[in-house]
């Protein structure tokens, strides 16, 4: 509990919803808030305001001597695809690398989120990472579903969590580290001679995005190699900064009806067109502090405007990346998640610059071009796994349950394509689930059924044996 006589305090809530004072997510804030009504809580909203703070330096600096002079730091946003808004990242990349990065060492930070929990612990993680790195003093986290306001119960957890912020604030109290620092690297990879070609079908498309600017020679050099192995087929390289994206994603949800967003900008024609039209996609970025470049977010981010329809499913996608990834162990589930889980994709894998030998990486990248290329005309796709299958489950329950009437052309898509499959509609296995229930009081029927549990299934025995 917090003590009788403990200061009074400020805090800043950075509000990191690109709604600004529509955000959910600042209602839990003003929840949290209600709870010390004797400490000052200031909300800022730097993902809404993000382009006037990236322009005009007076606003930024200002804002910067608000999180200087702030006691503490709250953090709230919405989990916005797989993670933080690009507005949020763009926002805290500044901080990052701006002068007044030393000034917020040992502030007390925590983090508040609502979503429907899909990937809210990745985002969670880049947050917590993004602290440590500002040498912030981390005190907790919390993940929000987006009606829980109505729970009694986690209004008490609220209500405890206001507690413990402010009591940690109080006392110093501080979450031990959970991210390696990030290793700087001064390695310069050199693509060698090309000895082989790997060859794509004539009507194949690759499709290679890459964000590289002039600080990213290995990702520039990364993306070279791998256009020149691709022999065959169309091989198309793009820039991020050539694909029309004027703003990010603001969450209006618009798209929700039938899959088309406001901005008429010329993203979605690139997406329906060049993105959906390949049969590989390889991404390609370098690793901007905890994440890629908040361009890169941007991309995902509007490419939302598909919902949580699967619009790249059945294509071979995987990434070539530079810089730490091994230190961002949420970023490498991010890749892979927003293949599977968000693609129903075949996920290719990852290359990396991390281990500094430039023959090596050079094999590295044509060995990923030739599994690209043989997964590709196989039409291989992988088993989904826990990520992929845990992930679909909440996007069928939220589609089917209470989201339906926001998410209508997920609703129309998922039904005509049979993914309410629900255990419910399985009749069969209910029926003889009731049956093994029912007989499983007998002794005798129990003890054959779970010795018969322990060994290979008959029929799947049966399958192996009859089939080539
Ligand atoms: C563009 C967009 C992307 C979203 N992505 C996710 C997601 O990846 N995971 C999740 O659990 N919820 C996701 N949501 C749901 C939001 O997190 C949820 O609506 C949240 O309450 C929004 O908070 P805010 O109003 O403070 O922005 C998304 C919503 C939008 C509009």
């Amino acid at each position: 509990m917090e003590s009788k006589k403990a200061a009074r305090f400020s805090v800043l809530v950075i509000n990191g919803s690109p709604k600004g004072s529509n955000s959910s997510t600042m209602q839990y804030v003003r929840y949290i808030s209600k709870q010390l009504p004797k400490h000052h809580f200031e909300t800022v909203h730097v993902a809404k305001n993000i382009e006037l703070l990236k322009k005009d330096r007076n606003e930024f600096n200002s804002l910067m001597q608000k999180f200087q002079n702030a006691d503490a730091v709250l953090f709230g946003f919405g989990v916005w695809v797989i993670g933080v808004s690009s507005q949020l990242m763009s926002f805290i990349e500044t901080v990052t690398h701006g002068p007044y990065a030393a000034c917020l060492k040992n502030k007390p930070v925590a983090v508040i989120s609502t979503s429907i929990h899909y990937y809210d612990h990745l985002a969670h993680q880049y947050m917590r990472a993004v602290c440590e790195d500002l040498h912030m003093r981390f005190i907790d986290g919390l993940s929000l579903d987006i009606a829980d306001l109505h729970n009694s119960d986690i209004r008490k957890i609220m209500r405890q969590f206001a507690q413990n912020f402010a009591d940690s604030i109080n006392n110093g109290y501080e979450s031990p580290k959970q991210f390696a620092e990030l290793p700087r690297s001064t390695f310069t990879y050199q693509s060698g001679h090309i000895t082989r070609s790997i060859k794509i079908g004539q009507s194949n498309r690759v499709l290679i995005l890459t964000d590289a600017d002039s600080h990213c020679q290995n990702e520039t050099a990364m993306v070279l190699r791998l256009r020149s192995v691709f022999k065959g087929g169309t091989i198309s390289v793009y820039h991020l900064s050539d694909i029309p994206m004027t703003q990010g994603c603001r969450g209006c949800m618009r798209c929700g009806y039938d899959y088309s967003c406001v901005y008429q900008d010329g993203f979605t024609e690139f997406y329906n067109g060049t993105a959906m039209e390949a049969d590989i996609l390889i991404f390609c970025g370098t690793v901007r502090g905890r994440y890629l470049s908040p361009r890169w977010k941007m991309f995902f981010d509007r490419a939302f405007f598909w919902n949580h329809t699967p619009s790249l499913a059945g294509k071979q996608i995987g990434y070539l990346i530079s810089g730490p990834l091994r230190q961002n162990p949420h970023l490498v589930e991010t890749l892979e998640v927003t293949v599977t889980a968000r693609q129903n994709a075949n996920f290719v894998g990852i290359v990396t610059d991390e281990d500094h030998d430039s023959a090596h990486l050079d094999k590295l990248i044509d060995d990923f071009a030739h599994k690209a290329a043989t997964l590709s005309s196989m039409h291989f796709v992988a088993p989904q796994n826990f990520l992929a299958v845990g992930g679909q489950k909440i996007f069928r329950d939220e589609i089917w349950g209470r989201l339906r009437a926001i998410w209508q052309a997920d609703y129309r898509f998922y039904k005509r394509h049979g993914m309410f499959d629900f255990p419910h509609r399985k009749r069969l296995f209910r029926f003889a689930g009731f049956l093994a229930m029912l007989f499983s009081h007998l002794p005798f029927f129990r003890k054959r059924f779970y010795n018969l549990l322990a060994k290979s299934p008959p029929m799947l025995v049966r399958i192996v044996d009859r089939h080539p």
